[in-house]
């Protein structure tokens, strides 16, 4: 059990598995990973016996629920193993340090979110990320730094 579907069991323990449980369970999952995502619908769906496609309804239908990560720039760093296995967790660390938040977190600014992904087909010059659609391979903490320093070059910019 990874570690969203093990917070959103203990919120169906804590707040019941009814429709009606669906919105304080939402509002606590965003509460801890900052924005409900399409994962975590889906295994929310699992765990009340709910169609995924009605906790879907239910979180557009509340705007407050934060269904995409709010950054203008989205990093979504390869967590799959070629990148696992080349280094991604010391790029991963030079990124949260540089921009002092942690995975699944927004910038104050709101100039950046970031995000772990499933293998992003670069594995043969991994570790990998994208930021948006930009992709960026064979990185290195030095590497990662200097690409998110150009992006902040960018801030008031566009
Ligand atoms: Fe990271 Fe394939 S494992 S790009």
């Amino acid at each position: 059990m990874d570690s969203i579907q093990s917070l959103i069991k203990n919120l169906a323990d804590q707040h019941g598995r009814k429709r009606e449980s669906l919105l304080p369970i939402m509002q606590a999952i965003v509460e801890q990973e900052n924005y409900l995502s399409e994962y975590s619908m889906v295994e929310l769906a699992r765990e009340v016996d709910i169609p995924a496609a009605d906790v879907y309804g239910t979180a557009t239908f509340y705007s407050f629920i934060e269904t995409k990560p709010a950054g203008k720039y989205i990093i979504r760093i390869c967590k799959t193993i070629a990148c696992a296995m080349k280094g991604k967790n010391q790029v991963l660390f030079a990124i949260q340090d540089m921009l002092k938040i942690k995975l699944g977190e927004t910038t104050p600014d709101k100039r950046f979110s970031l995000l772990e992904s499933n293998c992003l087909g670069w594995c043969h010059k991994a570790p990998a990320m994208l930021i948006n659609n930009e992709v960026y391979t064979e990185l290195t903490p030095e590497k990662v730094r200097e690409i998110l320093a150009d992006y902040m070059k960018k801030n008031g910019q566009n």
